[in-house]
């Protein structure tokens, strides 16, 4: 049984309030908050202010994605807004075990994030500062988007370096997951599955939070 993560990037924001009570009412583990600033990727979505409003809602664990350049400029931020965990891209981060160290510092869970053309093994060295890695089976960017397959042999590769570390490392995967593919990637080693569009484009959300936790 995974955690599961719905995505609101796919919610309705003109029912913001009312599509986070019901994942908070669901058997929702996380809210995964998608941050994205139109440099690191070519999209922009919603920041603190925001996070802050919707920490209103609810208790359960914010999984925030920052999809930003320079995350360190805005972590403090972001822990004020309501973070609970915060995951940076490698690509993004020029000083990775720096930026780790200072999450951990602001009280935070550890979050790294690999676009599909990154090696999992350039979490090698870094691992043991790392409390959850988000494997990205698309291109970050947007929501809805197809699940790249390749993505299930990266969780194997993933699930080998956790195991040979001894160390207790959430394997996040972020992208085009939906109720058809669930089994195969939660079989493959995945403990926390993303689900945007497949959660807030199905007729019953709440129930198609259900049925993921039940694979
Ligand atoms: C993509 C985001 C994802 C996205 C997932 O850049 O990081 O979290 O919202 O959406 P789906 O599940 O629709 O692929
Ligand atoms: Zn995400």
């Amino acid at each position: 049984m995974a955690l599961i993560a719905p995505s609101l990037l796919s919610a309705d924001f003109l029912n913001l309030e009312r599509d986070c009570k019901m994942l908070d009412k669901s058997e929702a583990d996380y809210f995964h908050l998608d941050v994205m600033d139109g440099r690191f990727v070519p999209n922009i979505s919603f920041g603190m202010s925001i996070i802050k409003q919707m920490r209103k809602t609810t208790s359960k664990f914010f999984d925030v994605h920052l999809m930003i350049l320079e995350p360190e400029k805005y972590a403090e931020d972001f822990r004020k807004a309501g973070a609970d965990g915060l995951t940076v891209h490698l690509e993004a981060c020029v000083h990775l075990h720096r930026n780790l160290q200072q999450i951990r510092s602001l009280g935070m869970k550890t979050g790294v994030a690999i676009n599909p053309h990154t090696p999992v093994d350039l979490l090698r060295d870094v691992i043991h500062d790392i409390d959850l890695v988000c494997l990205m089976s698309v291109n970050p960017g947007f929501g809805g988007q197809s699940f790249i397959p390749h993505s299930l042999q990266k969780i194997k590769d993933l699930r080998q370096l956790i195991t040979e570390r001894n160390v207790h490392t959430l394997i996040e995967v972020d992208g085009g997951v939906n109720i058809e593919n669930a089994g195969t990637i939660i079989a493959a080693g995945a403990d926390v599955l993303v689900a945007g569009n497949a959660v807030f484009s199905s007729p019953d959300p709440s129930d198609t939070i259900s049925q993921l936790k039940k694979l």
